[in-house]
């Protein structure tokens, strides 16, 4: 098979690195096309180089600029590069400018759509990454998501089951992958700024980042963020500092109050190697990133998410993510519970990661394979002139799987009830006594 795979920022090259390596490795053609969206070396060329990721084939160059305008250039050039090069599927991944203009390109020239880490939802629509989760997900064709969650949000939205396949999320096995490696380095092989710092040495560490445009544009937030930061004196805040959040902190006027806290450490934004280590050794993490929020609860470290909502709330609900906003007095609040309630902070530590085994690009792969062979890719209109169905609820009264009542009733099962339960219809379910909604075909 031909696989196209959209990236264009830091996550989506992250992200996307075991998928990229599993399509290499069963030995598929691989069209590798990077928007250019981010095009410093330490936001791009330098994880193609952590994760040893082949150079992309084509890189649309489009560079920093409105939404608009963004996704216009990426269209345009995305269009171009599948007309040409002909991809049996297209994967793009999240919720960035990219997975709009991927999905949307593709969807319209009838080339299927992967989309991996699906289903997220902030229910924010001021944001634009949830605009981009949301139309990305009418055009793809098979659901990657991670977790049973974001299944169900899809399902609510009346995608059907047989697309949906809950995979775990592609970071953890980036960081089982990476962690190894990265540990087993010498300090010389570190970034500079955190050898600089001797981070093997130093103690009371929190990483922080943060870009979000509803934080970072906002002097308002940005200046709570940093009023909370300056009473965490006793700590050494390490903070890799995105572009967009160095540009808008000068604009604002308020680099230098920041700069001049001997406890911050402002670096420029480090590899994903280097980024992992820093992780594994912080107390806590601050963060408005959501592969952050991922990747802190698969690396047991408690995160503290400078925003006041997520589309990641299992982290929430497993106990290793509190959402604080850019509320001073509560990040305050939490921080100290961190520091002083051993009980608390263990707690935090010890919940369980609800984003699978490391195994989410394996697990694709072999769908993609699978769904190719058996034709199920193909977009093309209904076979019948006008494809009908009823929707009907029944509430089975006897042993009775997904996959059996479909067949039985030539219907499709939409979503189940367990109580006030909303539950996944996994084929092997057993409906018996639960509440069943389902299109009838007859
Ligand atoms: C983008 C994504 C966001 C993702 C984030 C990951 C969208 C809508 N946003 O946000 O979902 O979480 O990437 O980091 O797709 N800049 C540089 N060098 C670079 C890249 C950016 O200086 O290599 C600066 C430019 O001033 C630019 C600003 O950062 O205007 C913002 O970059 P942009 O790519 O538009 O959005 P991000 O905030 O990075
Ligand atoms: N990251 C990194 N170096 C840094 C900061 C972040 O490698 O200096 C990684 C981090 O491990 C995570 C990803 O970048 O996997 C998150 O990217 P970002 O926060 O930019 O985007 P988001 O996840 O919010 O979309």
């Amino acid at each position: 098979m031909k696989i196209a795979v959209v990236l264009g920022t830091r996550p989506e090259i992250i992200k996307m690195a075991s998928v990229i390596d599993e399509i290499e490795n069963r030995g598929h053609e691989l069209l590798l096309i990077h928007t250019g969206q981010h095009y410093d070396k330490e936001m791009s060329e330098n994880f193609f180089i952590d994760l040893e990721l082949p150079t992309p084939d084509y890189n649309i160059h489009v560079g920093s600029g409105s939404h608009g305008k963004q996704t216009g250039k990426m269209m345009d050039g995305i269009e171009e590069v599948v007309l040409k090069e002909k991809p049996d599927i297209l994967l793009v991944q999240g919720d960035t400018n990219a997975v709009l203009a991927g999905a949307l390109v593709a969807s319209k020239l009838h080339i299927p759509v992967g989309h991996v880490e699906a289903g997220l939802r902030s229910f924010d629509e001021t944001m634009p990454e949830e605009i981009n989760r949301l139309a990305a997900d009418v055009c793809s064709k098979l659901y990657f998501v991670p977790t049973e969650e974001s299944a169900i949000n899809l399902m609510m939205e009346g995608i059907s089951r047989k697309r949906i396949i809950i995979t775990g999320n592609t970071v953890v096995d980036a960081c089982f992958r990476n962690l190894k490696i990265a540990e087993s380095r010498p300090i010389e092989k570190y970034d500079q700024s955190l050898a600089e710092l001797d981070i093997d040495n130093m103690e009371n560490i929190v990483t922080l980042t943060m870009h979000r445009a509803e934080n970072v544009d906002i002097k308002e937030r940005v200046e709570n963020i940093i009023g909370a930061l300056g009473e965490l004196s006793e700590m050494n805040i390490i903070f890799p500092i995105h572009p967009r959040t160095k540009k808008m902190i000068e604009n604002f006027g308020l680099f230098d109050k920041l700069n001049n806290m001997e406890h911050v450490h402002i670096i420029k934004p480090v590899g994903y190697l280097d980024f992992l280590l820093l992780i594994s050794k912080s107390t806590f993490i601050l963060t408005d990133s959501g592969g952050l929020q991922e990747e802190a609860i698969t690396l047991d470290v408690p995160a503290l998410t400078l925003r006041y909502n997520t589309e990641r709330p299992e982290t929430v609900t497993a106990g290793g993510n509190i959402l604080v906003g850019s509320d001073k007095d509560v990040i305050l609040e939490n921080a100290r519970k961190i520091l002083d309630d051993a009980e608390f902070a263990e707690k935090m530590r010890s919940a369980k990661n609800p984003y699978g085994m490391g195994n989410a690009a394996k697990i694709m792969l072999d769908k993609i394979i699978d769904a190719d062979a058996n034709d199920e890719l193909a977009v093309r209109a209904p076979d019948a002139v006008m494809a009908t169905f009823t929707r009907k609820l029944v509430v089975p009264g006897e042993d009775v799987t997904v996959s059996e009542f479909e067949e039985a009733n030539n219907a499709l099962v939409k979503i189940v009830f367990d109580g006030e339960d909303v539950k996944f219809p996994y084929d092997d379910l057993n409906l018996n006594g639960l509440t069943v909604i389902y299109e009838d075909y007859n």
